[in-house]
């Protein structure tokens, strides 16, 4: 399929896989490239520029497609070392960005000059419009459905993406909630050029996490995630469990006192213990409503496969009825 997004980018087909932490790795960023969609590397969760230089260079080895990498800006208590980041990534020879979190604007300039593609994630349209403003070449555009920083306008997608396409000229996908060939249509439908996929991709055989994680998300409901760290305006969706539950037991009878300290036991140094060990109760991890509409854990190959086969046929089988008729 071509569309705006697979010819900026030089894909075969119009799906991404958004950087998640401790879940975007080479493996999977790799394999959902050689499926033909764009898989992206997780700079943070790399730590420092050599290690995220040692993942490029292990996600080179195994895909010749084009991948990149997700840098993200959201309030740390100690912040990473973003321009030695993004040298790495820029003299590692890697040709798309995603950036989230906060205005890119100030390493554009040094992106632009080494012929990176910038895609931004952004959950509101007026974030999108800035976006294009500053110079980025496409964006992504999260809805209030989707697994990890929804922002704090909660505007879902059947909204956003229709409002997105009303204001923008560069190209954009959607993101949150988009799991199969469904989404996917719908998407173009409102106007993207194609889909960012976070919590679909974790239930898939190559993403190197433990086994208990995506028998989570099969497990789970679109009924079973909960928005976190309202009150520090840095809402996060996540799956529940009680760890979680008892982090909003604190943020109700604290209000407008709650200070991030309050909740570390909750937050902090959890996404390893998930990820890796498989302690998908140790506290709170990033997850879209879209865990409703996981039912297997497929290959990323299949995955894609399946996506792109039920667009086609519900493009010319179901859609082409409602015309004849
Ligand atoms: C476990 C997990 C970790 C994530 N980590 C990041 C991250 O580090 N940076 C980022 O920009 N987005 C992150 N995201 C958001 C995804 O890239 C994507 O925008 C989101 O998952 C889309 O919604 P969906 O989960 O409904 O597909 C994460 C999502 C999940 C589920």
């Amino acid at each position: 399929m071509k569309t705006g997004i697979t010819e900026l980018l030089g894909i075969e087909h119009p799906i991404i896989q958004g950087g998640m932490h401790f879940v975007g790795l080479a493996e999977l960023a790799s394999a959902v490239s050689n499926a033909g969609g764009l898989g992206i590397i997780t700079g943070l969760t790399q730590g420092t520029p050599e290690k995220l230089a040692n993942e490029i260079a292990r996600c080179q080895e195994m895909t010749d497609k084009p991948f990149g990498v997700n840098m993200t800006f959201l309030p740390a208590l100690k912040p990473p070392d973003y321009p030695g980041l993004f040298k790495v990534i820029i003299e590692s020879g890697v040709k798309i960005v995603e950036t989230a979190g906060n205005n890119p604007a100030q390493w554009l300039p040094m992106l632009k000059e080494a012929d990176i593609k910038v895609v931004h994630k952004c959950t509101s349209v007026r974030h999108a419009l800035k976006a294009e403003r500053i110079g980025c070449d496409a964006v992504s555009v999260d809805g209030f459905e989707c697994g990890g920083h929804p922002g704090e306008d909660d505007v879902p997608n059947f909204i956003l993406l229709p409002r997105a396409a009303e204001e923008l000229s560069i190209p954009f996908v959607s993101s949150g909630g988009m799991a199969d060939g469904r989404s996917l249509v719908a998407s173009l439908a409102m106007g993207a050029a194609g889909m960012n996929m976070g919590t679909r991709f974790i239930a898939t055989q190559e993403a190197p996490v433990h086994a208990n994680v995506k028998q989570a998300l099969v497990d789970a409901s679109e009924l079973d995630t909960r928005l976190i760290m309202r009150g520090l305006r840095n809402t996060e969706r996540v799956l529940t469990n009680a760890n979680v539950e008892r982090l909003l037991e604190k943020e109700k009878s604290l209000g407008a006192d709650l200070k991030f300290e309050d909740i570390m036991p909750e937050v902090a140094g959890v996404y390893p213990r998930v990820m890796k060990e498989g302690d998908v109760e140790a506290g709170a991890w990033s997850c879209g409503m879209v865990a409703g509409l996981i039912h297997d854990v497929p290959t990323v190959k299949e995955l894609i496969d399946r996506i792109m086969s039920e667009a086609e046929a519900i493009i010319t089988q179901r859609l082409a009825e409602f015309q004849a008729a």
